[in-house]
């Protein structure tokens, strides 16, 4: 089979070398399209560009596939947990057990916040959005810290204590950045919980009382971070490596990353959705209304948790969400309306042909929602929960950008379409 492509520009045959990953995945490499032919790609919404070559991530958007490391979604939501996963995709291989000492005694180590942050907390009007606070917050730390604010990679060892430093603390500051917006006293955190108990510590209990950490509730809230660990170059996930190849530090990159993710087509639409089926709800509506209203561009709504660039099958991450839904709610027997409504929108979607012929099928937003809703978490906060859980993803691709020795800036091309040459026109003489 060829390894090349052929390329005929303006009468000129051109041959570009291809390259295929380790899953059979084929790409052609344009790297020296300009230099030789004067032309770009265009690529809308970059739908066919591989901006990297990787080793964290597999997906298979037509199967349903999502692997990370090699390993499937399935195997690990059902053996590992999210501290396990976060060190697998981070340095590549399952910990032993002592390795994995070395990394939650690093987490307890840094999980307390420099004493002078929680007076910028204060700074935050009531009700600002926690996302704002978890990204400006994540930066902000980075000032408490010479190593960052004098960042240099390969000059510095320390890189292992910044990656146990960010992973542990924000999930304190996203507890933080909570307790702020409601005007309660901020919890720190224990030294004896493990990391998701140690976040539900320091959301829920008051100083004259602990929280009741239920386990169910518990691995529920771990399996919701250990599902969104990494999906490979998403919008937050490449806005991180783009931050990243300017070679900006570990938590500036990653406090972009936050900001990529608040949007409602991304890692917002867990909160899009609950806000939508509570509407529905509210409206008297199952949802058949809804559904054509969907359907209809004109109508300004779209069936949020449902659809993907990448699946044009069931997310897998979805089904084993949709089951741990099930299982709490009936473990902490409590009834949601809600989740009918979902339940009813997912089984008329999947057989409307409008939904079927664009392959729309509920993504991993669909569900959370309402198990997070089941366990207590406020709405506001959902999208800082995916936050917390993809940080080990965000940060294996900050590592691998600065690993790869011939990694260059992120600089994209673009085709000028505004005015050709134009002059400055002096103020009194401007229309
Ligand atoms: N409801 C109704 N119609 C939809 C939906 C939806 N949720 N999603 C896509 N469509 C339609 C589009 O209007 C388009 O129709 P057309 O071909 O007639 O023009 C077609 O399906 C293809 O959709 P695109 O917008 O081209 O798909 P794209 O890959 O650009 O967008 C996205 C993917 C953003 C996820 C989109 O499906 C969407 O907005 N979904 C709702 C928001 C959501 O759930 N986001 C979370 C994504 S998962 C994550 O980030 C964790």
């Amino acid at each position: 089979m060829s390894n090349t492509a052929k390329l005929e520009l303006d009468g000129i045959a051109y041959t570009l070398p291809t390259l295929t990953g380790s899953e059979n995945e084929k790409a052609v490499d344009v790297s020296a399209l300009r230099a030789t032919t004067g032309y770009i790609t265009i690529d809308d919404g970059y739908g066919n560009t591989g901006s990297c070559t990787s080793n964290i991530t597999f997906i298979d958007g037509d199967q349903g596939i999502l692997r990370y490391r090699g390993i499937p979604i399935e195997e690990l939501a059902e053996k590992s947990n999210f501290i396990e996963t976060a060190y697998l995709i981070i340095y590549g291989t399952l910990p032993t057990q002592p390795q994995l000492k070395v990394f939650s005694d690093l987490l307890t180590d840094y999980q307390y916040l420099h004493e002078d942050m929680k007076y910028h907390f204060e700074g935050f009007p009531s009700g600002a959005h926690p996302m704002a606070i978890l990204s400006s917050m994540i930066n902000a730390a980075s000032c408490f810290d010479e190593g960052l604010m004098n960042w240099k990679w390969g000059k510095n060892k320390l890189f292992d204590i910044y990656v146990a430093k960010l992973i542990s603390q924000v999930r304190t500051i996203a507890a933080y950045s909570y307790r702020k917006s409601k005007g309660l006293p901020l919890i720190y955190p224990k030294q004896n919980y493990k990391y998701t108990a140690n976040f539900l510590h320091m959301l829920f209990s008051m100083p004259y009382e602990d929280f009741d950490l239920k386990p169910e509730v518990v691995k529920a809230l771990d399996l919701i971070f250990l599902l969104h660990a990494d999906h490979e170059q998403n919008c937050s996930t490449s806005t991180v490596r783009m931050v990243a190849s300017s070679q900006a530090n570990l938590f500036a990159s990653c406090a972009a990353g936050v900001c990529a993710l608040w949007g409602p087509l991304h890692g917002g639409a867990n909160q899009a959705v609950l806000e939508m089926l509570a509407d529905i709800h509210n409206s008297g509506d199952d949802g058949s209304k809804f559904i054509t209203a969907a359907k209809d561009k004109n109508s300004g709504k779209k069936l949020m948790g449902f659809g993907h660039r990448v699946y044009k099958n069931h997310d897998p991450r979805a089904k084993i969400i949709k089951r741990a839904c099930d299982d709490v709610l009936s473990k902490l027997h409590i009834t949601d309306p809600l989740l009918d409504i979902a339940k009813k929108l997912e089984e008329t979607a999947l057989k409307d042909p409008y939904f079927v012929e664009r392959k729309l099928y509920p993504n991993v937003d669909f569900y959370s929602g309402i198990i997070m809703r089941a366990i207590g978490i406020p709405m506001e906060m959902f999208t800082v929960i995916f936050a917390i859980g993809r940080m080990p993803g965000w940060i294996a691709n900050y590592k691998e950008i600065m690993e790869e020795p011939k990694s260059r800036i992120y600089r994209p091309r673009q085709i000028y379409t505004g005015k050709t040459t134009n002059h400055y026109i002096p103020m009194g003489e401007r229309k």
